[in-house]
């Protein structure tokens, strides 16, 4: 008896198995009801009284070291499985890095959000572009210092082909190709010869807004003005308009929020004044329209004109403008709330 024992125990100790269908055989083999464990548990009756002790250990301890080890070739080939599967079901789960929209792009959305409620449709246009769409047909003179290589980026002179300074020449292109009215929004990026620092970029973003109709007045220019404000930095906003000057705008204005930050009381955003400054706007000039084809006796128009940048640094007082172009993660999660 105890030599069979000892022999089938050398056996289990020796026993492997390919896959799960050899494990089940081994199972079969050596421990169901007529395995050979199980049969010769039957033959213990036949074991002297004197033996009884010692033989029945040993028969328990060959079962349970069987069972292990079937047992043990059994989970082995089970994880190899898995693991063959790519699957882990013992992992965490992988939590996904959602990715934010960039500052300017939201500004920009809720900018053209605003703008469509009142019925304006956007417009695009190239941002290599020639002197005309730029300068020529708004006005500009032959020696205004915008067109001076200090302030453009040219690509070839003669003719002129270069970066568009302004989101302004969309306004030229659309009264080319349609006639009134026109009722159109431009965002788009434009380039500056400007040497890049904190508070300024080679590049940057504008919308343009152009309305031309018959009887556009200065009265529906300032009253989408204040609605845009209103609705951009809440409805508590005041707006000023103080003249300036634009070569396709007569008569032009700047236009002023009351101080987001204080609510107009004076702090050293707005430099103890109350107001900040937001955009450029104006009558269209008529030797504009003339320009385009538009007849200046019957129809008038305004525009303006705003930086996407401007606008998002009041929103969310960004330091430095070299951080929309950087491109670091960190930055841009500051904006998920916002989304
Ligand atoms: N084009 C001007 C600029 O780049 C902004 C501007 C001012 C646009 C007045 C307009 C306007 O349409 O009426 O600084």
């Amino acid at each position: 008896m105890i030599d069979k024992i000892n022999s089938l125990r050398a056996e289990i100790e020796a026993l492997t198995a390919a896959d799960l269908a050899q494990v089940e055989a081994l199972r079969v083999k050596y421990l169901s009801k007529k395995g050979l464990i199980p049969s010769l548990m039957n033959d213990f009756r036949s074991v002297p009284a004197d033996q009884k002790r010692t033989i029945g250990q040993e028969l328990n301890k060959l079962k349970e070291e069987a069972t292990e080890r079937i047992n043990a070739l059994r989970e082995s080939l089970e994880n190899v499985d898995t693991a063959a599967d790519g699957l882990d079901l013992t992992r965490d789960a992988s939590t996904w890095e959602l990715g934010t929209r960039h500052p300017l792009s939201l500004v920009r959305e809720e900018i053209i959000a605003i703008f469509r409620r009142l019925g304006f449709t956007i417009a695009d246009g190239p941002e290599v572009e020639d002197d005309w769409h730029v300068f020529g047909a708004l006005n500009f003179a032959d020696d205004h210092p915008a067109r001076d290589m200090q302030d453009t980026f040219f690509i070839q002179r003669n003719p002129d082909v270069l970066l568009r300074t302004h989101t302004s020449s969309v306004q030229t292109r659309t009264m080319e190709r349609q006639k009134p009215p026109i009722r159109i929004i431009c965002p788009g990026r434009v380039y500056r010869n400007e040497a890049i620092s904190a508070r300024a970029h080679c590049f940057f973003h504008q919308v343009e807004a152009l309305y031309v109709d018959e009887n556009v007045s200065y009265a529906d220019l300032r009253q989408t003005l204040l609605y845009f404000a209103q609705e951009m930095f809440g409805p508590e906003t005041q707006i000023r308009l103080r003249p300036s000057y634009f070569p396709f705008t007569e008569p032009s204005a700047e236009m002023d929020i009351s101080c987001n930050l204080c609510g107009g009381k004076g702090c050293s955003f707005c430099k103890g004044t109350g107001w900040v400054e937001i955009l450029g706007c104006g009558m269209v000039d008529p030797n504009v329209l003339e320009s385009c084809g538009i007849d200046p006796v019957k129809y008038t128009g305004f525009a303006l004109g705003m930086g996407v940048e401007r606008i998002t640094n009041l929103k969310y007082q960004v330091k430095d403008l070299r951080m929309f172009s950087e491109n670091d993660v960190r930055f841009l999660k500051e904006f998920t709330a916002a989304h």
